[in-house]
């Protein structure tokens, strides 16, 4: 069952959105990969960290261009479980990098109307500070209903399934209770809709365990800029891909 955002007679503000795109068929839910900095920062003999760095700025015109098409929800994959494995000084500039970003941002973010909320887990990895980094922001912005800005941070999408189960077994939930509505309900955000569409950038064909349960059905794009080079104009052009998609979860074209 199709879940876009239903403005027939919205029209755009930003002269830049390509007049193909349809403002009724807006996706809901996007998604996205933030892949490519080392390779941006490699190809100009710059260490792997300034990639990160540079990525900041396609980060808030990605969430720019959500606002402008009237995206309801958007998640940016930040650090996975996986990400841990990263030499131990990139982790830790990660680690800062996160904090400082949300110490930068939160303000304009909450200007602008955006929920910042975060999905993974709060293990004793994460550093301490940057928790409660992301509890102020979370707390600052919980009124805002624009954007919901989900960060995925040490988020894993086997993890979050393993958390789900476990949650489950421990309020006692019978097998005949186990269903894919309960199941969802276990999951770090519930009320969040699976994503409508994905975009991972840089070329890679790959999902590297993000949102596994989520994208069941997504249509998923592979633009091949590299994510400190991305700008609200790619995120167009992944909107005007998906729209051209057909989707039919399961079923017949109709
Ligand atoms: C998955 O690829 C990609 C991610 C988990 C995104 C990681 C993003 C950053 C570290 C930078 C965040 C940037 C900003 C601006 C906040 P992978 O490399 O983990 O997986 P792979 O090995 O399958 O490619």
């Amino acid at each position: 069952m199709p879940r876009e955002s239903k403005r027939p007679f919205q029209t755009f503000t930003d002269p830049t959105i390509p007049s193909e795109i349809d403002p009724s068929r807006i996706p809901t839910h996007v998604a996205c990969v933030m892949d490519g900095n080392g390779r941006w920062a490699n190809a100009r003999g710059l260490p792997r960290t300034d990639g990160h760095a540079a990525g900041e700025e396609a980060l808030v015109d990605c969430v720019d261009g959500a606002l402008e098409l009237g995206v309801s929800w958007l998640t940016l994959y930040a650090f996975s479980t996986e990400n841990w494995k990263r030499p131990v000084d990139e982790v830790r500039f990660l680690m800062g990098f996160n904090e400082g970003l949300l110490m930068r941002r939160r303000d304009e973010l909450n200007e602008k109307g955006v929920r910042i909320q975060f999905a993974g887990r709060r293990d004793w990895r994460v550093p301490k500070r940057v928790l409660k980094r992301m509890d102020e922001a979370t707390e600052l912005t919980k009124n805002n209903r624009r954007l919901t800005l989900t960060m995925a941070f040490n988020y894993g999408g086997r993890a979050e399934i393993v958390d789900a189960v476990k949650a489950m077994v421990a309020d006692g939930v019978s097998a005949s209770k186990v269903s894919e509505q309960q199941i969802r309900n276990y999951l770090y955000h519930p009320e969040m809709p699976d994503p409508d569409l994905v975009v991972r950038t840089s070329g890679e064909y790959r999902i590297s365990n993000f949102l596994l349960w989520q994208i069941a059905y997504s249509e998923l794009t592979f633009p091949e800029v590299l994510w400190p080079d991305f700008r609200r104009a790619d995120l167009y052009q992944a909107v005007l891909e998906y729209q051209q998609r057909e989707r039919r979860y399961g079923g017949l074209e109709t």
